[in-house]
């Protein structure tokens, strides 16, 4: 969706009074402010309803998602946060002012589905909007950071994705802040993640504000989309790292729209740019395909490595760049490389361990994440193997002698 389309069609007059206890644009300590949940020290992992359910959502496709994530085993490995994006809430606020859930959708409120969602063992999220309403003109949370804060915790919420839309043409950097202060003194530890699209470079100050931030427009799932999404991505990983990461949006994988190989890139380049893991399928009904690419425990302990440095594009080669090498240090010396072929034909995609890094004369073990096997315990000088059209091959490079990793 084009960000014009997004502009607000209120006046201020329409505005309701805040309710905050202090007044939300008292910034003159922001600057100076931390989010300092604790939280987010490795990317978040979970689920999100809106790439494929958008507003038809109910508590019932809630609590089987959270079913869904445990019979799985997705659970198990990691994806704990159950999100529920927009539209989740009554079209107006209650005469207290305060945010309703929709009682056709879910008729049993936020704390029930919360209670659910945690005896399963996970965790639950929340959507709003840092404008006046959300997207799909449901009642946004600015101006009223504090009471809905506070109600988000009552709730028993556990992540918040805070989106951007009608929101006065006021800076996000003026925006994000009142929240962040209103999760702080509400008593309950909340995610909080940014969705301002990137418009104002939120690499740059979000890392002080929320745990993750979005760095561009909406994904689709496209090839086209997905691509243009990891480039635009890249361009900011020097400035993410444990605590606050850099937000390519969610997963497309499952949906459609990719063949199983560009899924698996899509899963790989995600994993290896410390993206967030929020699975945007509807697990319920997921093929073995999509689970296989969503549970491989290689792929994402990539992404969960302690040592949190986002990876990223190091080389390209061929027509338009189509020829890739995307890299990135890991815990314990250890490098994971990614050969993707962005190419209409299959290519033979090479790269000099120098050029990844790596001391010339030093000699690794290479194990390939997606075929779980370990290829081979003394390779240096060059890496390099055919990949197929849109495929991605991914490794983990383990020192086999010291000094590896200059
Ligand atoms: C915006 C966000 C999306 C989604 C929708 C919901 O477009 O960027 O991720 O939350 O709003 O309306």
């Amino acid at each position: 969706m084009a960000i014009a389309a997004r502009l607000p069609p209120i006046s201020d007059g329409e505005l309701q009074k805040p309710t905050s206890r202090i007044h939300p644009f008292d910034t003159s300590n922001y600057g100076k402010l931390q989010l300092n949940n604790g939280l987010a020290l490795t990317p978040q992992m979970g689920w999100n309803s809106w790439n494929f359910f958008a507003c038809n959502i109910n508590e019932t496709v809630i609590k089987e998602t959270a079913d869904a994530l445990v019979s799985s085993g997705l659970a198990d490995l990691g994806y704990n946060y159950v999100n529920i994006d927009d539209c989740w809430s009554s079209l107006t606020r209650n005469t207290k002012g305060e945010l309703v859930p929709d009682p056709k959708t879910f008729p049993s409120g936020i704390k029930d589905l919360a209670d659910y969602v945690h005896n399963k063992g996970l965790k639950l999220g929340i959507y709003s909007d840092a404008g006046v309403f959300t997207c799909q003109v449901r009642p946004g949370s600015l101006y009223h950071e504090n009471a809905d804060a506070d109600i988000f915790a009552s709730w028993g919420v556990d992540y918040l994705k805070y989106d951007n839309c009608y929101n006065l043409g006021i800076k996000p950097e003026k925006r994000y802040p009142p929240m962040r202060e209103a999760l702080n003194s509400s008593g309950r530890t909340i995610f909080y993640s940014l969705c301002e699209w990137g418009v104002d470079n939120p690499a740059l100050w979000a890392s002080k504000v929320g745990n993750s931030w979005r760095t561009t427009d909406d994904i689709s799932d496209s090839w086209v989309s997905m691509t243009t999404i990891a480039d635009l991505n890249d361009k900011w990983a020097s400035y993410a790292g444990p605590g606050g990461w850099n937000d390519p949006d969610m997963l497309e994988v499952g949906n459609g729209g990719m063949s199983y190989v560009e899924y698996r890139a899509h899963f790989s380049i995600w994993a290896l740019m410390k993206a967030p893991l929020l699975i945007g399928c509807d697990v319920r009904n997921m093929t073995s395909e999509t689970l296989e690419i969503l549970s491989n425990e290689e792929v994402i302990s990539v992404n969960q490595d302690p040592l949190g440095v986002q990876g990223r594009k190091v080389s390209v080669e061929g027509k338009d760049g189509c020829s890739q090498v995307w890299a990135g240090p890991l815990s314990k010396n250890r490098l994971v490389v990614a050969l993707w072929n962005r190419c209409s034909e299959a290519v033979t995609i090479t790269s000099k361990l120098e050029t990844l890094g790596l001391d010339a004369t030093a000699t690794f073990s290479v194990r390939n994440l997606w075929k779980h096997e370990t290829l081979a315990e003394n390779v240096s000088g060059t890496l390099g193997a055919q990949v197929d059209v849109h495929d991605c091959k991914m490794y983990i490079l383990s020192p086999t002698c010291s000094h590896a990793i200059s």
